[in-house]
């Protein structure tokens, strides 16, 4: 198994953990080639990849086809994969769901909320557990937790338990920064903020929003390129050069032989007449 220990390392060292999502071969490869710490195959493929309207709509199916595109896109970094809504509400549910997952090419899963329960029951199995807190997509449309003292309250105590059970990551999103510092500061296991402000141990990003093609972009993302623009141009210009007879030239291809050329066109077009 690749060395998961080596996150709780980078924590002591005050070194930052860098998390992009990744959902295909090509945007692994690029990520392990950029020297990625980790890789996360979220279940924001739904939204981004899949065209579906929520979260909620994608399925364990379509986690273990990502999950194996990435892995085979990117052989070497650490693959979590998220547990789909509803794949793991019961203790023999989320260990069927995250040993299909395993066998899929991720090292560890991720599921959304406090239940330590599940951490421990999986950690028995030898499967690893990242840890979610904050906006949990899957359960509730509300995108801001933790700014009234009960909510903040709550997130502090789940990440507690959350970190007392095992979890060797958590992430935490869209939660206010202080909320996400005291965290940080009380729990063992690195913290991966997302809107969390900069105090978190590392941060994770969904691919499409830091390469410009989601749909929309969101105050917590930093878009490091406008490839949705790069997208919609060169599929304007395929389209007219297509249409104009400039796309292709012979060089797109290849031509016959000259011998070959000249027998077949005596012996089979002139023949058919
Ligand atoms: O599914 C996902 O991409 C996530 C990140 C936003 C943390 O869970």
């Amino acid at each position: 198994m690749r060395a998961l220990n080596r996150f709780a390392e980078m924590k002591r060292k005050g070194e930052k953990i860098a998390v992009l999502t990744a959902y295909d071969a090509p945007q692994a490869r690029a990520q392990e080639q950029a020297g990625i710490d980790a890789i996360l195959v979220g279940d924001s493929v739904g939204v981004n990849i899949l065209g579906y309207s929520s979260e909620r709509e994608v399925t364990l199916a379509d986690m273990a086809h990502h999950t194996r595109a990435a892995r085979r896109g990117a052989p070497d970094p650490i693959i979590i994969a998220d547990l789909p809504f509803a794949t793991y509400d019961t203790p023999e549910q989320a260990a069927a769901s995250a040993k299909f997952l395993q066998q899929a090419g991720a090292d560890a899963v991720k599921f959304e909320g406090a239940f330590p329960d599940l951490v421990q029951v999986l950690g028995t199995l030898g499967i690893p557990v990242c840890g979610h807190l904050g906006y949990e997509p899957q359960h509730c449309e509300r995108r801001v937790h933790g700014k009234t003292l009960e909510e903040a309250t709550k997130i502090f105590s789940d990440a507690k338990a959350l970190d007392e059970a095992g979890v060797f990551m958590l992430v935490l999103e869209l939660a206010p920064a202080e909320l996400a510092a005291a965290i940080t500061r009380a729990i063992k296991a690195p913290t991966i903020g997302i809107g969390a402000g900069p105090a978190t141990d590392g941060q994770v990003l969904v691919f499409p929003d830091v390469l410009g093609y989601a749909e929309k972009n969101f105050r917590h993302n930093r878009r490091y390129a406008e490839v949705g623009a790069t997208m919609r141009a060169s599929a304007a210009t395929y389209l007219s050069e297509v249409r104009a007879g400039l796309f292709p030239t012979l060089a797109n291809g290849s031509t016959m032989p000259a011998e070959v050329l000249a027998r077949f066109e005596a012996e089979i077009l002139e023949r058919r007449g």
